[in-house]
């Protein structure tokens, strides 16, 4: 098994167990500060709020509760760094996105992506992620089979445009 599938299946396990904890907004959270733990090994809470369109107070008290959990340290000078099964929520949660943005601009979503994304994201379920996943990757499988469905959807398209 390798390392990536590794972590999939402890990130979903990990998640059947929290899911009911984590509010969206909490989900936002922890996908932003683990995009930016991957980097530095830390987020500052006033980079946070920023990078999350919130003022720093929300961030912090946030932070606190998310802490509360077990999933983050809240450190010294507004350092906040995850606990192991932090980072293995927020790699669950930020590969979820990317299996999400994936699968839309695979079936050729392309207005307004990423606020597509965050509809779904946060409302999927394991199983059907799980699923969606599996799409992923028989595309990546099999190019020619994504080659003749981008295909099959271009003349759809335009059918419909020529239709109006
Ligand atoms: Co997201």
């Amino acid at each position: 098994m390798s390392n990536k599938e590794f972590h999939t299946v402890r990130g979903y396990e990990i998640m059947d167990k929290k899911k009911e904890a984590l509010s969206h907004s909490m989900e936002d959270y922890m996908e932003m500060i683990y995009r930016n733990a991957i980097e530095n090994g830390y987020i500052r809470i006033n980079a946070l709020a920023e990078a999350l369109n919130v003022k720093a107070p929300s961030a912090s008290k946030m932070v606190q509760k998310l802490g509360r959990q077990g999933l983050l340290r809240y450190e010294k000078y507004g350092l906040v760094t995850l606990t192991q099964e932090g980072r293995s929520v927020g790699k669950f949660l930020l590969d979820r996105h990317y299996t999400i943005e994936k699968f839309l601009s695979t079936i050729g979503v392309k207005e307004n992506l990423l606020m597509n994304v965050e509809l779904i994201e946060h409302n999927v379920t394991n199983n059907a992620l799980e699923k969606i996943e599996t799409l992923n990757r028989f595309f990546v499988d099999k190019p020619e089979i994504l080659r003749q469905f981008d295909d099959f959807r271009t003349s759809l398209d335009n059918r419909n445009r020529n239709a109006d």
